[in-house]
């Protein structure tokens, strides 16, 4: 599928799932490494994230264990700052290794604001594995971005979890809104 229509908006082919595929191995092997003989709590930021996690536990051979919560702050195409907690996590990461799943960084507002949310509760250590990451849009300087899968331009993308209006999750390639 070269385009994809989602509410009268047109979607190009932007990054292929092979391609995807290819680069969490890599990422996967890098967290094989960083985490060899700890278990982290790797906990996955609903919706967009749920595909990339999956995909990226399947390559990762340490031991782990996994947990969800939900925000949003997305309304349409922009970010509207403004942080909804839909879903909060209810287990303990007092003293765990936390890597948080995240699909797409783009202000860094969502994750600065988790972040500091998950300090309060005493992790050992918290790192960020991305699939996608905005540089030019990104607002907030965050240390703990560690692992990227493609650094985009600011397009507005759908696809392998990411939505447009809740819209488009469900493709195996990444899009990019046509201009
Ligand atoms: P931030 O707080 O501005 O970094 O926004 C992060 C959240 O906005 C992500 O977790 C996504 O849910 C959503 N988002 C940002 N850019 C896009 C995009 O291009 N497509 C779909 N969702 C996006
Ligand atoms: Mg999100």
């Amino acid at each position: 599928m070269m385009e994809l229509a989602i509410d009268n908006k047109i979607f190009e082919s932007f990054i292929d799932y092979e391609l995807i595929e290819k680069r969490i191995r890599v990422l996967a092997i890098q967290i094989n490494v960083d985490y060899e003989n700890k278990t982290p709590m790797i906990i996955g930021v609903l919706n967009g994230s749920f595909i990339f996690m999956a995909d990226l536990m399947k390559a990762l051979e340490i031991s782990c264990e996994v947990a969800f919560l939900k925000v949003s702050s997305y309304k349409d195409m922009q970010s509207t700052g403004e942080i909804k907690e839909e879903y909060v996590l209810n287990t303990n990461i007092e003293n765990r290794d936390i890597i948080l799943i995240e699909d797409i960084i783009d202000t860094g507002n969502t994750l600065d604001y988790l972040i500091n949310k998950l300090k309060t509760k005493n992790p050992a250590s918290i790192k960020v594995a991305s699939l996608l990451l905005k540089p030019d849009a990104l607002q907030k300087e965050i240390d703990e971005i560690a692992y990227v899968g493609f650094e985009i331009g600011n397009d507005f993308v759908v696809g392998y979890g990411l939505d447009y209006n809740g819209l488009g999750r469900n493709t195996k390639n990444i899009y990019r809104l046509k201009t």
